[in-house]
C-alpha cells in the first residue's frame, strides 16, 4: 500500500506533532511503502520571507531524517524539486469549481487570520490533490483539518476517472479520531501559532525554560494533586508505559509532590526521549553532501513516480498531437 503525505516547512517540530504525525510515519516507513515530501509549494501562501522559507525547508529535512525517516526505504523529497506537480495541478484545476473552492474552511481560517486571499492561497486544495493523485497513493495520513482537502482530492479523481476512465487512484483518509491532543504549556492545544510549545530540537536552554514554564494549580506541596487535570502529568505521560503511569498518578494523588520535581524529571525524560536524534541531526548538519545526495535522489524516485500519470494525464487531455 502507498502511503503519502507532506508536511509543511513552517516552524520547529514540537512534541505534538512527534507523538501524533511523525511516530506514525515511522511506523508506516516499516510497514509500508511511504512517501513523504517537505510541501514547501504549498508554504509559499503564507510564507513570505524566502530566507526563512529556504531555512525551514532544510531544517524539515534534518529534523525528519534525525527522527528516523531512512531514504533508502522511503521516497523523500522536497515538492518544488519535481515542478511537474503544478502541471497537474492546471489539469486537476478542470475539475473543481470556484463555489467548490469557495467552501473550503482553511481558506476562510487563513483570511480570518490576516492572510493574504491570494489565488495561490484559494488554489490551495488543488495542489494538494495534485500531490496526492499524480503519486497514486492510497492511504493519506493528516491532522484533522486537512480532512475536507481529502474530500476535495477524491471528488477531483471521481469525476476526472469518470470522465477520461481510471486515471487515478481514490485515496483513502487516514485520520485518528482518537488521538489524544497533545497540550502545550499554557494546557490549550499545543500548536506553533500558540506559541505554546515544547519543540525537542530546541537548545537544552530554551527546552527548560519551555518545560519549566508548564502550568500547574496552585495546590500546595503538602496537598493532594489531581493528575487528570494536570498539564504536567499529560505532557509526562507522553513518554511513561502503562505501569509507570500508574505511579506518577499515586505521587500526584500522595501529599508532598513539587510540581518544580516533577517538571525537572520531565525535562529529563524529554532530553533523554530525544538525546540520540539531537546527535543525529547534529551529524546530519556537519554532512550537506550527504542531505544533497538524498534530496537528490529523492528528487529522481519521485520523478519517476509522477511521469507515468502526467503521460496519461497529457494524453487523455489531448496535448500530444
Ligand atoms: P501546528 O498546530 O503546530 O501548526 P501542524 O498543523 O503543522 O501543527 O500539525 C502537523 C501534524 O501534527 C498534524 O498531523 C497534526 O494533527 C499533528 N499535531 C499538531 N499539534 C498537535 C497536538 N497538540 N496534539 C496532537 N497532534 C498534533
Ligand atoms: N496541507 C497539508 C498540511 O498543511 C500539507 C500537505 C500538502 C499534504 N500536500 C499534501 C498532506 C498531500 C497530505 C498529502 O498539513
Amino acid at each position: 500500500m502507498r502511503i503519502l503525505t507532506g508536511l509543511q516547512p513552517s516552524g520547529k517540530l514540537h512534541l505534538g506533532n512527534y507523538f501524533s504525525a511523525i511516530r506514525k510515519m515511522l511506523e508506516y516507513q516499516s510497514n509500508n511503502e511511504l512517501f513523504l515530501f517537505i510541501a514547501n509549494l504549498h508554504s509559499l501562501t503564507t510564507l513570505k520571507d524566502p530566507n526563512l522559507q529556504k531555512s525551514n525547508t532544510y531544517n524539515a529535512v534534518l529534523d525528519l531524517l534525525a527522527l528516523g525517516i531512512d531514504p533508502n526505504k522511503t521516497v523523500f523529497w522536497v515538492q518544488s524539486d519535481v515542478p511537474e506537480v503544478t502541471e497537474v495541478t492546471w489539469y486537476l484545476s478542470m475539475a473543481i469549481t470556484t463555489s467548490q473552492l469557495s467552501l473550503a474552511h482553511s481558506f476562510k481560517d487563513k483570511t480570518a487570520k490576516g492572510f493574504t486571499p491570494s489565488a495561490g492561497l484559494f488554489n490551495y486544495p488543488i495542489l494538494m490533490a495534485a500531490d496526492i493523485l499524480s503519486y497514486q497513493a492510497d492511504k493519506v495520513p493528516v491532522g484533522k483539518d486537512q480532512k475536507q482537502h481529502l474530500e476535495f482530492a477524491r471528488d477531483i479523481a471521481s469525476r476526472f476517472n469518470s470522465e477520461f476512465g481510471d486515471i487515478f487512484k481514490i485515496p483513502e483518509p487516514d485520520i485518528d479520531e482518537n488521538t489524544a491532543t497533545v497540550p502545550g504549556v499554557d494546557g490549550a492545544k499545543m500548536s506553533k501559532s500558540y506559541g505554546n510549545t515544547i519543540n525537542f530540537f530546541d537548545s537544552e536552554k530554551e527546552l527548560k525554560k519551555s518545560v519549566m514554564s508548564i502550568v500547574s494549580d496552585s495546590a500546595g506541596i503538602d496537598e493532594a494533586k489531581d493528575p487528570d487535570s494536570s498539564v504536567i502529568f499529560s505532557i509526562y505521560s507522553l513518554f511513561l508505559n502503562k505501569e509507570e503511569k500508574e505511579n506518577l498518578k499515586n505521587r500526584f494523588r500522595t501529599p508532598g509532590l513539587r510540581y518544580g520535581d516533577v517538571k525537572k524529571e520531565l525535562l529529563e525524560k524529554v532530553l533523554e526521549h530525544f538525546s540520540i536524534y539531537r546527535a543525529k541531526r547534529e551529524e546530519l548538519i556537519s554532512q550537506p553532501e550527504l542531505i544533497s545526495d538524498i534530496l537528490a535522489s529523492g528528487k529522481t524516485k519521485a520523478k519517476s513516480a509522477i511521469m507515468p500519470t502526467l503521460e496519461r494525464l497529457r494524453t487523455k487531455l489531448g496535448l500530444l498531437i
